[in-house]
């Protein structure tokens, strides 16, 4: 079965009690269940990562890119790394697979921090809000 790696970074393992006003009530395991369902009706697995480390994040990005003819392509919420992070910028763009950045929120719609996103710069389309 093919296979969508879903990363998800910093503070997202909070997900539940963070800010419930701006990220909801649904737990990152909330998430995790609602990808694998939507991913089962179109024929794909799901591998959901979450990590609060930079490094951690690109490393498994560069395993995607070495397993490229098996991933179909990532799902990466980036959390705030997004708004700072040349090297996840470099990493996505270093691999062959497709990466899709998502947010829960609107960033554009918060503070002037959260609207300079070096991730979209490097993938193939964002979701958000
Ligand atoms: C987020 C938006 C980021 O600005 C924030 O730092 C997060 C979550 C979102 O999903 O809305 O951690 O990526």
């Amino acid at each position: 079965m093919p296979k969508i790696l879903v990363l998800n970074g910093p503070n997202l393992n909070l997900l539940g009690t963070r800010e419930p006003a701006v990220y909801g009530d649904a737990t990152l395991a909330d998430v995790e269940t609602a990808c694998r369902e939507a991913a089962l009706r179109h024929g794909a697995e799901i591998d959901f990562r979450q990590s609060n480390h930079e490094g951690e994040l690109i490393g498994w990005l560069h395993e995607a890119g070495r397993s490229a003819a098996a991933t179909l392509g990532v799902v990466f919420n980036a959390g705030a790394y997004t708004h700072t992070s040349i090297a996840l910028h470099d990493a996505i763009k270093a691999i062959a697979v497709p990466v899709i950045e998502v947010h829960l929120s609107n960033p554009h719609a918060r503070e002037s921090f959260r609207r300079r996103s070096y991730v979209a710069l490097a993938a193939k389309g964002t979701i958000a809000g």
